[in-house]
């Protein structure tokens, strides 16, 4: 990472650093959404990211490798013409359902163009319906992942009535994912966008090889803690799952991103939906942080005093795990105080901006 210093206002023997340069980001869990969502939002991720790996919850969901290629050429479409964004690459997902075959698998893995299958609980969150309803049907599924190297990106909540909505990544922990690791020794797996203590403690101390176990933290995390929703009247556009947490989860997210522990990489899981569905009597779950995620997250590094471990959490960890090389491209953030823009409007639907109260200090250029 290269810094280059200014003076402060507090005299010439002060020095704050005023522009940080460092290897292209990517973004390891993304919703990009299609049709004129997509064409409209894309840019965004694009001008701030070399890669992202592209979540398969369309409707109807990416459940083939056909359907990944053709779903990459429509983000292949979208990309800026101009910029930093005309090389970016997205990295497909296949959803996971209870029928997913074994061949479809190995169609993946030799497709070259998938790098993770996606698991939702069936009914845990956006378009989730087609998810799986029992891992055990997933059998023949993830043995082929298990031999193909493919990654298995998770949801890690319960589908529960009887579980509390706060405690739902704490149960998926006991009841799916520690089987599922002690079944499938070989199997490589991310944890998405983790929002507890025990998620956290579970990555870090798990007993995994480089490359067999990793987590997403999302920006909006790092920031809120569940009051930034529900004090004050509801909040809709913090409402995004796994929900957020009390302040305890979100110091400890913070100390995990910090730590400059490999397992713990960028995912930003922006999730744009339509303004009126997230303001809605049934609102829908998702913040979008797209537009300005590496500076949200150079807000939280610079704020926990770690701006030199950005450059490891946001572009040389997720690579590593994925087997992928790091970046030889840069970004560059520069000292600026600004706030967050109001609503963009994307084809004729209005998108909320993730926003917090305060002004931020690092302005990508
Ligand atoms: C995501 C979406 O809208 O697709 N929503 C969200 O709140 N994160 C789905 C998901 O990642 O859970
Ligand atoms: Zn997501």
């Amino acid at each position: 990472m290269n810094t280059c210093h200014q003076p402060t206002e507090a005299g010439l023997d002060s020095f704050r650093i005023a522009k940080i340069t460092f290897a292209r980001p990517d973004d390891w869990h993304v919703h990009v959404r299609d049709g004129s969502l997509l064409k409209a939002l894309l840019p965004h991720t694009a001008r701030q990211f070399g890669r992202a790996i592209i979540m398969p919850n369309l409707k109807p969901p990416v459940i083939t490798t056909a359907q990944a290629e053709s779903y990459r050429q429509r983000i292949l479409d979208a990309r800026p013409t101009q910029g930093p964004g005309t090389t970016f690459e997205p990295l497909m997902t296949l959803y996971l359902t209870d029928n997913t075959s074994s061949d479809e698998i190995l169609r993946a893995h030799k497709s070259g163009f998938v790098y993770g299958v996606k698991l939702y609980p069936a009914g845990t969150t956006t378009n989730s319906d087609a998810g799986v309803t029992d891992i055990r049907h997933c059998t023949a599924a993830l043995e082929a992942m298990q031999q193909t190297n493919l990654p298995l990106l998770v949801h890690g909540e319960v589908m529960d009535p009887l579980i509390d909505v706060f405690d739902r990544e704490e149960v998926f922990i006991d009841r799916v994912l520690e089987p599922l690791r002690r079944d499938f020794p070989g199997l490589r797996v991310v944890f998405e966008h983790i929002t507890t203590r025990s998620a956290i403690a579970y990555v870090r101390d798990a007993d995994a090889a480089p490359g067999m176990l990793g987590a997403t933290i999302t920006a909006h995390h790092l920031l809120l803690n569940r009051n930034a929703m529900l004090v004050g009247g509801i909040q809709p556009h913090y409402y995004c799952l796994p929900v957020f947490k009390r302040e305890a989860h979100r110091v400890a997210l913070v100390e995990a991103a910090i730590s400059g522990h490999p397992r713990f990489f960028l995912g930003t899981d922006s999730a744009p939906h339509p303004k009126n569905l997230k303001e809605n009597q049934c609102g829908c779950a998702g913040c979008y942080t797209a537009l300005n995620a590496l500076e949200l997250y150079a807000q939280v590094f610079e704020e926990a005093g770690a701006l030199n471990r950005l450059e490891g959490f946001a572009s040389f960890f997720g690579p590593d795990f994925y087997g992928l090389p790091r970046s030889t491209d840069t970004v560059t953030l520069e000292r600026s105080s600004w706030t967050l823009p109001e609503d963009i409007e994307a084809s004729g639907v209005n998108v909320v901006v993730f926003k917090i109260s305060k002004a931020l200090s690092w302005k990508l250029c």
